[in-house]
């Protein structure tokens, strides 16, 4: 196993929409070993592929309340009117340093295949129903900041100019210092933050 750099925002994969896996999903057992390892490494709830560079239709995820695991080619049904009863402040691995509340529904569902190619189908709600929708968004190459609105989107894009992350990826030995507000997923004190 190994803990991989994370791609950041500016990088081309990050946009791509990503290739569906399919059903030989036993293939890509040491790829999730290595994301599950790289999103604990953070401390994140979640990490899509395009996030270490692979363009595939996978991520996993940890919300901490023992809802954990992978989903390959998930399709996410998003129940319409609903939205959180707690609004998670979200950030990203690949935009550090950055965060912001996005619109999000409360209660999504879930279906795709686990780590051993079965059928996954998981109604979430709370902070695993914004892990889900913010991690699908990665595979169809969106990252939480672009639905920011108003004054929020404004200071994003402006910590994003600011910081100029350019076209590399970001050492996780970095990342570590840099402390885990910016993981999505950090759950800090009161506030829960990124993916
Ligand atoms: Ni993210």
């Amino acid at each position: 196993m190994a803990v991989l750099p994370v791609r950041l925002i500016g990088d081309p994969v990050l946009r791509a929409q990503t290739s569906e896996v399919g059903a030989e999903t036993a293939r890509y057992a040491g790829l999730v070993a290595d994301m599950l390892e790289t999103m604990d490494a953070v401390r994140g709830v979640g990490l899509a592929a395009p996030q270490i560079g692979v363009s595939l239709a996978l991520f996993t995820y940890d919300d901490r309340e023992g809802n954990r695991g992978v989903c390959f080619d998930p399709v996410l049904e998003v129940e319409e009117g609903t939205a959180p009863e707690d609004p998670v402040r979200e950030g990203c691995l690949s935009v550090p340093e950055v965060s912001g509340v996005v619109e999000r529904a409360g209660t999504v569902r879930l279906t795709g295949r686990d780590a051993d190619g079965q059928p996954l189908d998981i109604t979430a709600s709370g902070l695993l129903a914004t892990i889900f929708q913010h991690e699908v968004d990665h595979l169809n190459g969106h990252l939480f900041v672009d639905r920011l609105r108003g004054e929020s989107k404004k200071e994003a894009m402006r910590q994003i100019r600011q910081r100029d992350y350019g076209n590399k990826a970001q050492s996780l030995a970095q990342k570590r210092a840099a402390a885990v507000s910016s993981a999505f997923g950090a759950a800090l004190p009161g506030e829960r933050s990124g993916r």
